[in-house]
């Protein structure tokens, strides 16, 4: 097993090299090189009606990139989930159309194409529908993709161009396949953690491999969690943030009462670049999500019971945060194919 991890990896390196020496060629890395990924992660949830393409791909990056997507062309996709913070943002809430505000934080799009549903409710089931939502959230592009698709044929250069690739006319089904495609692509599978389980013992210090011991102890219970290749079992758990919420979580979906403040667990992956964190944006940085967890946080009919007072040290805190860093993926936020 740890022979072919090894190979993919070599091959990695290898395109990687290649791709440093001829800039010209960079964007054109054909299939499945972008799509490659290791044998520990899951399968990718992807609809049979939207296999991956190149061609798709490059098309759902432009209109990632595009603030033709929001009602006064003002804002795109990438405002508020930015490649340099790993696809999400550095403040707690970014403003929309007209700046008007939501109330929750912009999540990395890292490896979001192996989540089994979409939001911190978990309503949706693809990224194909998910699209729909910031166009027509009042706080995003406050518009219609209706409205967008004409404003596609209404450009000769998306309209020649959607036309080639899809045999139609720019509408929702070239919109929302095009950008799942371009999303499904934003994998990070390159940390020295990934490193380290593939082999490279030196990929962690001494200090991240306490912390990881730590992560992963019946002691701490993260894993219970934030377990699997991306740090998440995707459940949908109460953390103990607040006493009262202001964010019913996934009641919103089931308007089960049993599920007010309960929260889709999010993936670690990059968190170094991803602050602030939780829901809403109200924890600034890793020191102070530790120290929450390390109190036991506040006390919530739904809060789970792996959240509890931990007592960790100083230095325990130290290499527990020195295991987080070790899940970021310099390559992934500076790749110069997810670049517009
Ligand atoms: C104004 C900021 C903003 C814009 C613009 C925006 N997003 Fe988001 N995005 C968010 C926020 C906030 C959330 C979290 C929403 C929630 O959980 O309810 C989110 C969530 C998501 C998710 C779900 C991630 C998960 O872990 O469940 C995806 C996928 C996504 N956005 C993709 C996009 C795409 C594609 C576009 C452009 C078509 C876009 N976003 C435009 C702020 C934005
Ligand atoms: C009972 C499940 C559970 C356990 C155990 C747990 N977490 Fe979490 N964690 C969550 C949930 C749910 C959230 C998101 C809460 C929200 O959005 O308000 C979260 C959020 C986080 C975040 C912020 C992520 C972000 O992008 O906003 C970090 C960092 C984190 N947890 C680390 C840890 C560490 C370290 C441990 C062990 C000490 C741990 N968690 C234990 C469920 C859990």
């Amino acid at each position: 097993m740890y022979k072919a991890e090894g190979c993919i990896v070599f091959v990695l390196i290898l395109l990687s090299l290649i791709a440093c020496g001829d800039d010209k060629n960079i964007d054109r890395l054909p299939y499945p090189d972008l799509m490659d990924f290791p044998t520990y992660f899951d399968a990718m949830n992807v609809p049979e009606d939207n296999p991956y393409s190149y061609e798709r791909w490059e098309i759902g990056k432009a209109l990632f990139y595009d603030p033709i997507l929001s009602r006064d062309s003002s804002i795109s996709c990438a405002d508020c989930h930015k490649q340099e913070l790993a696809f999400s943002d550095n403040v707690a809430v970014t403003p929309g159309v007209d700046g008007l505000l939501g109330t929750r934080n912009a999540p990395t799009l890292a490896n979001v194409g192996f989540q089994p549903y979409y939001l911190t409710e978990g309503g949706l089931p693809t990224l194909e529908m998910q699209v729909l939502v910031p166009i027509q959230e009042h706080a995003e592009f406050d518009f219609n993709i209706v409205l967008i698709a004409e404003r596609l044929r209404n450009s000769s250069y998306y309209n020649d161009w959607i036309e080639d690739v899809f045999d139609r006319k720019p509408d929702s089904y070239v919109i929302t396949r095009s950008i799942a495609t371009f999303e499904r692509s934003l994998i990070s599978a390159q940390s020295p953690y990934d490193q380290f389980i593939q082999g490279d013992e030196e990929a962690l210090s001494e200090s991240a491999r306490a912390g990881m011991d730590l992560f992963f102890s019946d002691a701490l219970s993260c894993s219970e969690c934030h377990g699997g290749p991306n740090f998440t079992t995707y459940a949908f758990e109460n953390n103990g943030l607040y006493e009262v919420y202001d964010d019913p979580g996934r009641f919103r979906v089931t308007n089960d009462p049993s599920d007010i403040a309960r929260f889709k667990v999010p993936t670690l992956r990059n968190i170094e670049f991803t602050a602030p964190y939780m829901h809403n944006g109200s924890q600034q940085s890793l020191d102070q999500v530790l120290e929450h967890y390390n109190t036991g946080g506040f006390s919530h009919m739904h809060k789970s019971e792996l959240i509890r007072p931990l007592g960790l040290s100083p230095q325990e805190l130290n290499q527990l945060e020195d295991f987080l860093y070790s899940l970021t993926d310099r390559n992934f936020k500076d790749n110069p194919l997810f670049k517009p």
